[in-house]
């Protein structure tokens, strides 16, 4: 393998602990138990029967002292609110977007801006028009955006670098999109077809690996020269750009804002999960550079669908906190002390002789669970298998990214095609210890150590959209 080098440790301590919740793990017989009862979906266990809970960066983070002063001086004004100003406010610093509205999560400004982008798109009149022709590209749609994105009828279009399918070569920034593959699919699809660019910063489904400020410009480049918008899923915005501060001599000297201030540039509008970067429980946002017309489209539909614009879904109080939480997540010594944890992760179960996605990404180590498991076809999900043996190993809940989550073509009903097959140990910000996360590598040691007698899980119950959510599985035992 060739590997980037990567110095540790360079992080500087950037907090101490004030609250703490008490963790409790069952016996291996109740964990038997308990993942039998969930369909062998950890999504369904209880976090009571969780020990570790890497399941997901989201809505998990410990807030700080000022984010949890802001939720006791939010503004509950139905309309109005001090905290939409303050929000607003932070938004125009911030990214340099003019118009803004919370929402009560990502998928929920998803849901507001996708189909009012495809209904723009219908309504150029373009020949050609048909829905069937339309795409969203992306360098990688996450599961609820190609979802969305499948709900207005359209194609969602993944169009990232090889080198992120390939979890051993090392590359700098494997979220990167295929230049070449977008002018490609914008020559041959034609231009009218092309509903909208979506960049992903950081690439969660390809290990929250981090997009080049210069791939970025192209990207915006390209999709500008054929008047194609370009939305930014800006979830983890700040990691993004604390990995263009250190990879990109370029930007060695630039603050994380200023890069921040940067990358948004070279969007026209953006969707966000602010329950990642921006380290609230719950909320979201989409905000718009300066298309003032589509603003006044985007309020509409939030009125319909979150709530009155200036509340979008929120209390006033979680408004308030996600104000402040989008300068915290800039804040360097933090960021460095953050992403230097999953890092250190990453390495020590390298060390350990087990596959992973390298350069390890800014929120979490994705397992190669296709190479430990290499008895496993895809269609009996390894990167679930593997989900599975870590909660019966140690009570430690994570994610499939593979087959499992991809899920079916939903007009021929074939399962997709799933070039890798992962499994994602997902960080919460300011929460785990470092022990803890040497307790994670000593459980996945004992299960490569019997890495051949683990088996695969086929469907007992599929629901038909973003099925992994809800499925329950049953083991398969080669007789
Ligand atoms: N975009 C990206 C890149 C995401 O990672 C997520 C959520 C969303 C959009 C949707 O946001 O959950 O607030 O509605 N990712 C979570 C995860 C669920 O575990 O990676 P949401």
């Amino acid at each position: 393998m060739t590997t980037t080098t990567i110095n540790l440790p360079t992080s500087k301590f950037a907090y101490k602990i004030k609250a703490v919740e008490k963790i409790h793990q069952l016996t291996r017989k109740e964990r038997e138990k308990a993942l039998k009862l969930s369909g062998y979906n950890p999504f369904s266990l209880s976090s009571s029967q969780v020990y570790i809970d890497l399941h997901t960066d989201s809505g998990t983070s410990a807030l700080s002292q000022e984010q949890w002063a802001a939720l006791m001086t939010g503004d509950e004004s139905y309309a109005g609110s001090s905290s939409y100003e303050k929000l607003c406010h932070s938004v125009e610093d911030i990214f340099g977007y003019r118009q803004c509205i919370p929402t009560h999560q990502g998928r929920g400004a998803e849901q507001i801006l996708l189909p009012l982008l495809l209904e723009r798109n219908l309504g150029k009149g373009s020949p050609n028009s048909s829905l069937d022709n339309k795409v969203f590209v992306s360098n990688f749609h996450f599961d609820t955006t190609a979802a969305h994105v499948e709900l207005t009828g359209s194609t969602a279009v993944n169009l990232v670098i090889e080198d992120a399918y390939k979890t051993d070569v090392s590359h700098p920034w494997k979220g990167n999109i295929d230049i070449e593959k977008l002018t490609l699919e914008i020559e041959q699809r034609g231009a009218h077809n092309v509903v909208a660019l979506i960049m992903t910063v950081t690439c969660n489904s390809m290990g929250g690996q981090p997009v080049s400020m210069e791939n970025l410009r192209l990207a915006y480049e390209v999709a500008h020269r054929h008047e194609i918008p370009v939305v930014m899923d800006a979830a983890r915005f700040a990691e993004n750009a604390w990995f263009i501060k250190r990879r990109d001599p370029n930007y060695a000297n630039h603050s994380i804002k200023d890069i921040v201030f940067e990358m948004f540039k070279y969007a026209d509008m953006m969707v966000m999960s602010a329950k990642k970067d921006a380290m609230v429980n719950i909320g979201g946002l989409c905000a718009i550079k300066d298309d003032l017309a589509l603003y006044r489209e985007v309020q509409v539909g939030c009125v319909v669908r979150e709530g009155f614009p200036s509340y979008g879904g929120l209390a006033g109080r979680d408004v308030n906190c996600l104000a402040v939480g989008l300068y915290e997540a800039m804040d360097e010594d933090y960021l460095t002390a953050r992403i230097e944890q999953v890092i250190q992760l990453g390495l020590w179960l390298l060390d350990e002789g087990i596959p992973i996605q390298y350069p390890v990404g800014g929120h979490a180590v994705f397992i190669d669970a296709g190479k430990l498991f290499p008895h496993i076809p895809s269609s009996q999900f390894p990167g679930q298998a593997l989900a599975n043996e870590l909660y019966l190993e140690g009570g430690i809940r994570c994610a499939e990214i593979g087959s499992f989550l991809l899920g079916r073509d939903p007009d021929t009903g074939i399962q997709k095609d799933s070039a890798v097959e992962l499994t994602r140990l997902a960080i919460p910000r300011r929460v785990y210890s470092n022990d803890q996360l040497r307790y994670v590598v000593e459980c996945m040691v004992a299960i490569k150590n019997r890495a051949q007698q683990v088996h695969g899980y086929g469907f007992v119950y599929e629901p038909p959209v973003l099925r992994h959510f809800l499925a329950h599985l049953e083991p398969i035992i080669a007789s």
